[in-house]
């Protein structure tokens, strides 16, 4: 795999695909990544959600600003494609990422394996060992493609819904220098 170093060179991770580009978040995405986040959670888990929950998870009316403060508050990545905006994630100071969508135009072209070798790579510079998440059903193919492995199943309550998700989690080896064998 081509690692994913750096915020502005475009990761080449197909040949026959446009380029994926991961740049950090910026104030002036906050109404594009709510957009994204509404659409992507309604239209794209929608086979494993009821109605209800995915109005739960991502309603008709989301305050922008807040939405925007909670990206901002946090490193956060937007994936871009041609100009385009096609997804975001982010990485909290403990390992744990918050989020995870792509745009419906953009699925299964390697956004989301993309964000999450670019927050992967981010952890060794913070002394991090541990990536760790809750996933959506619809999530958690991406996740293990990456080598994420469920911890437990779990049921969690979003605006008086209740749904299922995945606690996960991904180890990283130690460094090299750092392991039993050399010390
Ligand atoms: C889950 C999600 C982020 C995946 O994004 P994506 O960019 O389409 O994923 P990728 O193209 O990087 O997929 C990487 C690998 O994950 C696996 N994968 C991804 N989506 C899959 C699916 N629907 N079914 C089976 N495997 C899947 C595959 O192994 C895939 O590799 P491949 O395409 O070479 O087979 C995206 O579908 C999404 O935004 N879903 C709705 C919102 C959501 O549930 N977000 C997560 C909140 S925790």
């Amino acid at each position: 795999m081509v690692p994913l170093k750096g915020t502005s060179k475009p990761a080449l991770l197909s040949l026959s695909m446009a380029p994926i580009t991961i740049r950090p978040y910026q104030p002036t995405d906050a109404a594009s990544l709510t957009r994204l986040f509404r659409d992507s959670v309604r239209r794209i888990a929608a086979p494993d959600y009821t109605a209800s929950q995915l109005r739960a998870w991502a309603p008709d009316l989301i305050d922008e600003q807040k939405f925007g403060h909670r990206c901002g508050s946090k490193a956060t990545w937007v994936a871009e494609v041609e100009g385009r905006i096609a997804g975001f994630s982010d990485l909290e100071p403990d390992g744990h990422i918050d989020m995870l969508y792509v745009h419906p135009d953009f699925q299964r072209r390697g956004v989301a394996r993309a964000l999450l070798r670019h927050v992967e790579d981010r952890l060794e510079p913070l002394d991090l060992r541990r990536l760790y998440a809750e996933a959506s059903i619809t999530a958690l193919p991406a996740f293990e493609a990456v080598g994420f492995r469920v911890v437990v199943p779990q049921t969690t309550t979003v605006r008086g819904e209740t749904m299922t998700n995945y606690r996960i989690e991904k180890r990283l080896e130690a460094p090299a220098d750092l392991s039993p064998s050399t010390l």
